[in-house]
């Protein structure tokens, strides 16, 4: 069996990355959250208090921070450091979506990306995998679903992680997310035209996975 390369993109908390994860365990691939990349850059330029407006010290930044997973659950670390709880606060999730608008850091962040997935038996999420960082991919999905059912999703996700968030904080975040990743200049959020679209608003985890499943497998 050919080692395919997946890619996933579509909106914040469309449940991409659930979709991502469930596939890559039942197909024996590896998973990447190209998502936390981004947010792990986030959190190290505002614990140094860099001016993202700042090109040389952004460039700077990136050449001394290093993005890694843990093998074993997948969890993000910067230099080192396990940083998959704080990179899912509100604090970050606010400043994610201008920085990403960066080319210093998409340039970096997309390299490390093909890297990661030269091998293939991969599985990626994010915004721009399917158009930018790989479009050669195998199979290419679309993820969508309503503002309203993705707003009561990541509520639940962050009021089950015991943090103290509002509703409408949340539906905020997710609607400035979704403009400026959909309107910035370098590699904006859009469906590649040879992806496949998923509509997730009215499917449970088991029915969206099976769909996957079943697309991987008219491939073979
Ligand atoms: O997937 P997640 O919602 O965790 O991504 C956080 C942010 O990272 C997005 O809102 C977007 O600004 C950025 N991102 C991106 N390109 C990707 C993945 C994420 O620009 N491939």
């Amino acid at each position: 069996d050919k080692r395919l390369t997946i890619a996933i993109d579509g909106y914040s908390a469309c449940g991409k990355s659930t979709l991502a994860r469930s596939l890559a365990k039942r197909l024996g691939y590896s998973y990447i959250d190209t998502g936390a990349m981004y947010r792990a850059v986030t959190l190290y330029l505002q614990r140094k208090q860099v001016d993202i407006e700042n090109p040389e010290a952004v460039a700077a930044a990136m050449r001394n921070l290093r993005i890694s997973f843990q093998p074993a659950d997948n969890h993000v670390l910067l230099n080192g450091e396990n940083v998959e709880k704080e990179i899912r606060g509100l604090a970050v999730s606010q400043m994610v979506s201008p920085v990403a608008a960066l080319s210093t850091v998409r340039r970096a962040l997309v390299d490390q990306q093909r890297l990661m997935g030269a091998d293939g038996g991969v599985i990626l999420d994010g915004r721009d995998i399917g158009t930018v960082v790989f479009p050669d991919a195998d199979l290419k999905l679309f993820v969508v679903a309503d503002l309203d059912t993705r707003i009561d999703r990541r509520l639940n996700e962050l009021l089950t992680a015991g943090r103290e968030v509002r509703r409408d904080e949340v539906a905020a975040n997710l609607e400035e997310r979704d403009y400026i990743d959909s309107h910035r200049a370098d590699s904006p959020l859009r469906q590649a035209e040879d992806a496949i679209l998923l509509d997730n608003t009215n499917l449970n985890l088991e029915q969206l996975v099976e769909k996957g499943v079943e697309l991987v497998e008219n491939l073979r």
